[in-house]
C-alpha cells in the first residue's frame, strides 16, 4: 500500500489561528509512518517549529498547489479562489453540500481537476454521530461572552484568547442571575454548562424532552439564555418577536451558539444577522432590554484548546485513513453532491 502523505496547509483566513493537526498528534502520525508536510503560517497558534521537531516536512505557505498528487491536504476553512481545478484530495469544512454560496463552485473546480473533497463535517460513525467537532468549546465561548456581558465586563473587540483567560474573567466577574441552557446534553451544551459553572451559576437544562412541550413562561424568566441545539427537522421556535415583547420578561441576554439565521431549522428566528468580534453584542430590545450574541465562529476565540481536542479526535480517523468507513461515507457524500448538480466526479487517480 502506498505510505500516507499528509499535507497540513496554511488557513487563507488572517484571522484562523486554528488547525486540524496539532504538532502532539503529528508526532502521533509520523510515528505511524505518516508522511506529514506543514506548510509555514505566520498566524497558527502552534509555531512550525514545533511540527519540525517531531519529524514533519516544512513547505512554504501555499504550495499545497504543487504538492505530489498523491498527498492528502488537510486544513479547516474555505481554500484560496486559486487554482480553478483542483487536482488533490482535500480534507476541510468546505460547506458545499446544503446550497450554500459558492458551494456549486467549489464542486465544479474538483470536479474539472479530478480532485475529491472529504468533507469534515461529513466524517461520522456508523450512526451517523460526527467524530471530529469543534461544539465544546463554542459552547463554551458562547456562554461566557453572555456571563461577562451580563455582568457588564465584556471588553470588545474580542481577540483570540486562553480558558485560563476566560475562567479567570469569569471567576472575577460577579452578579446573580438564573441561566438556562437549551441542547444541554450535546458537545456545545456541555461547554456551555462548564462556562456557567465555572462563573459560579448552576443553569437550568433543557434538551429534547423538556422542549417537546415548550414552557415559554419558564424560559423567559430565566435572565439568560444559551441556545445549542441542533436540529435537523423544523420546530416550533423557542422565541418569537411576541414573546420579545411580553413586558414582564426577565430574560436580558441571548446566547445563540447554533446560529441558525435564514434556515428552515432556525429555533430563534428574532434576529437576522449575526454579531461579531468587532461588535458581539446587539440590542433586540430596549424595554425590558434584550441583548443578542450571535457569533459563528466561537472555537476561533480559543484556537489553541479547540485545535487540541479537534486534532485528538480527526487523528484517530487519519491513522485509519482509506476509501471504507468514515472515509468511504465522505466519499459517498462528495459523489452524491456532485451528481445532485449534475456533475459526474472522475474516478481519482494518483499514479
Ligand atoms: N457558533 C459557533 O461558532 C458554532 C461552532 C460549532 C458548532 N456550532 C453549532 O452549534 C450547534 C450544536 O452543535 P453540537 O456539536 O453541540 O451538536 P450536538 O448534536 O452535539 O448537540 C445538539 C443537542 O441539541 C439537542 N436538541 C436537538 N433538537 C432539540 C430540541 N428541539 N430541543 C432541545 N434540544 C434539542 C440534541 O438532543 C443534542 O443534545 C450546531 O448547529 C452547530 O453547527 C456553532
Amino acid at each position: 500500500m502506498t505510505q500516507l502523505h499528509l499535507w497540513l496547509r496554511h488557513e487563507t483566513r488572517t484571522t484562523e489561528r486554528r488547525t486540524p493537526i496539532v504538532p502532539s498528534d503529528a508526532a502521533r502520525l509520523v510515528a505511524d509512518g505518516v508522511t506529514l508536510t506543514v506548510e509555514e503560517s505566520p498566524q497558527r497558534v502552534f509555531p512550525v517549529e514545533e511540527y519540525e521537531a517531531v519529524g514533519c516536512r516544512v513547505a512554504a505557505a501555499g504550495s499545497w498547489v504543487s504538492a505530489p498528487k498523491e498527498a492528502v491536504i488537510v486544513g479547516l476553512k474555505e481554500l484560496p479562489d486559486e487554482p480553478t481545478r483542483l487536482t488533490h484530495r482535500h480534507i476541510f469544512f468546505g460547506h458545499a453540500y446544503k446550497g450554500q454560496p459558492g458551494a456549486e463552485a467549489l464542486l465544479r473546480r474538483f470536479v474539472t481537476g479530478g480532485g475529491l473533497l472529504l468533507d469534515l463535517e461529513y466524517l461520522v460513525d456508523d450512526d451517523g454521530r460526527r467524530l471530529a467537532a469543534f461544539g465544546y468549546w463554542a459552547g463554551y465561548m458562547g456562554a461566557a461572552l453572555a456571563v461577562l456581558h451580563h455582568r457588564g465586563a465584556l471588553d470588545a473587540p474580542l481577540q483570540p484568547t486562553t480558558k485560563e483567560a476566560v475562567e479567570a474573567r469569569l471567576r472575577a466577574s460577579e452578579g446573580e442571575l438564573t441561566a438556562l441552557v437549551i441542547g444541554a446534553l450535546g458537545r456545545c451544551g456541555r461547554g456551555a454548562r462548564v462556562a456557567l459553572l465555572e462563573a459560579g451559576i448552576e443553569p437550568t437544562c433543557w434538551d429534547l424532552a423538556e422542549t417537546r412541550d415548550l414552557d415559554r413562561r419558564a424560559l423567559l424568566d430565566h435572565e439568560l439564555m444559551v441556545n445549542t441545539v441542533l436540529t435537523t427537522t423544523p420546530v416550533p421556535p423557542f422565541l418569537t418577536d411576541k414573546d420579545l415583547d411580553e413586558p414582564d420578561r426577565r430574560l436580558r441576554t441571548l446566547a445563540d451558539v447554533t446560529v441558525d439565521v435564514g434556515s428552515p431549522m432556525n429555533v430563534l428566528p428574532v434576529y437576522d444577522t449575526t454579531t461579531g468580534w468587532d461588535h458581539p453584542v446587539r440590542r433586540l430590545r430596549e424595554r425590558p432590554v434584550l441583548d443578542l450574541i450571535a457569533i459563528d465562529n466561537l472555537p476561533s476565540l480559543l484556537p489553541e484548546e479547540a485545535s487540541n481536542d479537534f486534532s485528538a479526535a480527526l487523528v484517530l480517523q487519519l491513522l485509519d485513513f482509506g476509501v471504507t468507513g468514515p472515509w468511504g461515507r465522505c466519499l459517498d457524500r462528495f459523489t452524491d453532491a456532485c451528481q445532485e448538480l449534475g456533475m459526474a466526479e472522475r474516478k481519482f487517480d494518483h499514479d
